[in-house]
This record gives structure tokens, sequence and C-alpha cells, in this order.
């Protein structure tokens, strides 16, 4: 598209042009209105000379008759730049008067009348346009008076030249202004889709342009902007764990290839297959945790789930799982204690409020026991609390162990995906768990929190608690 085209069609200049009509109409009615009732003013100004006149010079005639007429109309038709004057026989003879020549047909008839006139004392070319009056007097006698409307034509005309110009100007004046604000808009316009081409190119951290005034581009480039932000750390997220995949899911896929090439090349039995055969079902099965712990992180980091979000109780939930780990707990060795208010009721996703809690008890009963045992060096009863309670506006879920803790610097990094701290490479374990927590916690509006338990952890996690529950019954 040229330039011109693109301006064009911009609406700035087709709202320059429709106001522009809107003006050039109006200024156009305005005069023409002007013009009109001024001409209409001084032709009812000559009216009303000729009329006085009139009545002047037929009194004459009442009084003087013809000859006083005459006389009447002689010294008026003398005077310089004077109306115009005529008396004429009933057979259209003049007897007296200045004018010349008139159209055919004026002075037999009466009343008012516009005609061409010329003066008795003009050559025979000059003609002009006169309002005359005529009158039929007693005895045939005719009576003409008439004003030159010269003076009316000048000053209509003069209304009518700056009626033109007002209305040209306007026309010039508009277009000229709606080009230049046309453009104005046309560059900011295109300052905002060169940005979003290079953005479109792969440059998400590209920002629209914002002028500073505040005007209507000016906010829909900062909603744009923000919407981009939010592109972008999304876009960041999904990055970390596209690389989290091909480093943490790679090793363990070639440790599976690995094994099964040996198993192919060395075993000598059944048994051997059997064994390898189980070795790889047993990997592929947590490589599958892995992928769905993932997903689920990737999921509630999208906020995908806030769709379908119910309301429901998260002490249930807490009891619940405590029920549930109480036999592997005490398999373990630990005592479970589960505190739980009677209701906290929570606004969420429950399946995955669920998993982010029972990752935590994982977590409690994987690696406290260790230290219980190694630090003390006989089997002390560890404790492991589960606790559900409502504070204020928040719904507090916590599961606390007396094992090692994570030493506090640890503590952020331990949330990171798929980060395992040292100690506890030997045991089972991907390090999504506390990833999944704490992207479960966001989702929901809340925070994951790691404490100390003196010894031990102690994990929270704080959600918005919900106006109220309808118990299920
Ligand atoms: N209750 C706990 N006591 C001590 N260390 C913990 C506890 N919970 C988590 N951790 C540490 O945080 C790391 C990350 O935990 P998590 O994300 O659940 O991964 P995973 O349990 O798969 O290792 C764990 O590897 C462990 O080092
Ligand atoms: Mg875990």
């Amino acid at each position: 598209m040229t330039a011109l085209g693109k301006l064009l069609r911009t609406t700035a200049f087709r709202l320059t042009l429709v106001y522009l009509s809107i003006f050039a109409l109006f200024a156009a009615a305005l005069l023409a209105y002007f013009a009109l009732n001024t001409r209409r003013m001084i032709n009812d100004q000559i009216v009303r000379t000729l009329d006085s006149e009139i009545a002047d010079l037929t009194r004459q005639f009442e009084i003087g008759g013809l000859r006083g007429l005459m006389i009447a109309v002689e010294t008026r038709a003398g005077h310089p730049g004077s109306n115009l004057y005529l008396v004429t026989t009933r057979t259209g003879d003049g007897l007296v008067g200045n004018v010349g020549s008139l159209e055919p047909g004026v002075i037999e008839r009466t009343g008012w009348m516009e005609t061409a006139y010329r003066r008795i004392d003009e050559p025979e070319i000059a003609e002009h346009q006169a309002l005359v009056r005529v009158l039929g007097l007693s005895g045939g006698f005719r009576l003409l008076v008439g004003r030159d409307l010269e003076e009316r034509e000048r000053l209509f005309s003069i209304v009518a030249i700056a009626g033109r110009w007002s209305v040209a100007i306007v026309i010039v004046l508009g277009i000229v202004g709606g080009i230049f604000v046309s453009r104005r808009v046309l560059r900011r316009i295109d300052a905002m889709s060169d940005k979003a081409q290079t953005i479109m190119t792969g440059d998400l951290t590209g920002r629209l342009p914002i002028a500073g005034s505040g005007d209507e581009l000016d906010r829909l480039s900062a909603n744009l902007n923000a919407m981009l932000e939010r592109i972008e750390t999304l876009m960041r997220g999904l990055k970390q764990v596209s690389d989290n995949v091909a480093h943490d899911l790679r090793t363990p896929l070639t440790r599976l290839r690995n094994r099964c090439e040996a198993a192919l090349r060395s075993a000598r039995d059944e048994g051997d297959y059997r064994e390898a055969i189980e070795t790889t079902i047993e990997e592929s099965d947590t490589l599958i945790r892995v992928f769905d712990a993932l997903l689920m992180i990737a999921r509630a980091e999208s906020g995908e789930p806030r769709g379908g979000m119910e309301t429901f109780d998260a002490a249930e939930i807490a009891r619940d799982l405590g029920e549930l780990y109480e036999p592997v707990a005490e398999e373990k060795g630990f005592v479970l204690h589960v505190k739980a208010a009677d209701t906290a009721p929570v606004k969420g996703n429950r399946e995955l409020i669920g998993q982010a809690l029972a990752n935590l008890l994982d977590n409690a009963i994987k690696y406290a026991g260790t230290a219980a045992v190694d630090a003390e060096g006989d089997r002390a009863v560890p404790d492991i609390a589960v606790t559900a309670e409502t504070k204020a506006d928040r719904v507090i879920l916590s599961v606390a162990d007396r094992g090692p803790g994570i030493p506090a610097a640890d503590r952020g990094r331990a949330i990171e995906r798929f980060i395992r701290l040292e100690k506890s490479r030997s045991l089972p374990g991907s390090g999504l768990g506390l990833s999944l927590a704490s992207a479960v916690a966001q989702l929901h509006g809340g925070e994951l929190r790691l404490e100390d338990n003196e010894p031990g952890l102690r994990a929270v996690l704080i959600l918005p608690r919900a106006d109220g529950l309808q118990k299920a019954t």
C-alpha cells in the first residue's frame, strides 16, 4: 500500500473528512442564510423608501394635479444619485423623469417589478437593474418610482465571495490538519507494528513503544506489553521445562537403554533376562512418575486448572492423607499425628492440593528417618505432625518432621525443579516434589514455606481461605 493510500485509510483521516464536510456545509448554510437575509433586508428598505416617495408624489398629484406632480418629479429627478422617476401619458409617452428606457411592457403593468433600465443621460449601452413600482393615476397617467439595485447586488456578491473563500479555506485547513494528525497517528501505529514484527520473529523481550501521553494508543501498548510480559514468563517456564526434560530425563533413559543392551550382550539364562526386564520396568515407572509430575507442574504454572476450582475442605484432605500414610509411616518407625481443624475451606483444585500435601508427607517419611537413627544411634520414635488449620483469611497445611531438615541456605534451592540435596541422592526421588507443591500453592495465590522445626523440617502450604463450605453429607 502506498503511503498516501495508508494515510487516506486511517480512521483519523476519515473522521477529519466527516467533520470537514459537516463544517463546510454548516459554514455554507450560515453564509447563504446571511446573504439572503441581507438581500431581503435591503429590499424591504427600498420598498419602504419608495412607498413613502409614492405617497408623497400622489399627494402632490392630488393637490397640484399633473402639473404639481411633474414639478415635484422634476426636482427630485434632478438630484445626483437620485431614485428613478417617470411620468407617462396613457399611451406610454414620457412626460417627465430621469428614465431613458425600460424593458418593454413594464410601464403598462402596475405593481412591483425588477427591470433593466437606462438613465436618460446615459449612453445607449449602459443597463442596470432596478426595483420599480408603477402606479396608475387618474386620467390614465402613470407614475413609476424605482431604485437602482447595484448596491444590493454588490453587497450580495461580497458576501457570496467571502462565503466561497471561507468554505475553501475550511476545506484546505481541514485536509491539511487531517493529514497532519493522521500522519502522527500513523507514525505511532507503524512504530507499534514494526515492533510487533520483531517480537513475532522471536525477540520476546521486545516491548511496544509508549509515548507517555497516556492516550488510547498508550493504554493499548501498555496492555499489550503486559500480555507480552505474561507470554514471556510462560515461554521461559516452558523453556526451563524442556531444558530439564532434555537434561534430567535423558540420563535415566540412556541408562535404561544401556542396561538393556548389556543384558542382550551378557545375559546367560532366562533369569538374567527376567531381572533385566524387571529393572527396566521399575525404571520406566520412575520415568513415568517424573513425566507426570512435570506435566502437573507445567499445568499448575500455566494457570490452566484455575478454570475448574471448587470449594472443598482441606482439613478433610489432611485427615485422609494421614490415614493413607499411617501404615507406611508406622512401618518406617514413625508416629504420625494429624491435627486438623473441623473445616478449613479452600477454593481450588482438590486433586492438586492433595498431591502437594502428599509430596510433603512423602518427603518427611523419606528423609526424617535416616537422621533420627544416624544422629542418636538408637531408634527414638520420631514424630511426624500433619496439621490443617485456619488463621484469619488463610488456611495453613503443614507437615513437620524431626529429621535432619534443610539448612537455611538450601531451602530456596530445594524448591527448584530437579534439585535434590547432596545427602538425599541415595534415596529414590526426582527432585520434583517440592516444585509441584510450590507451583500448586502459587496457582492458588498462596505459597510454600520451608521452616526450621528444630530439629527437622516444617513444610508449610499457605493458601487463601474460601468464604464458606457446603459440607457434603
Ligand atoms: N523433610 C525433609 N527433610 C530433609 N530434606 C528434605 C525434606 N524434604 C525435602 N528435602 C530435601 O529437598 C530435596 C527436594 O525435595 P523434593 O522436591 O521432594 O524431591 P525428592 O523428594 O524427589 O528428592 C530433597 O531431595 C531433599 O534433599
Ligand atoms: Mg519428594
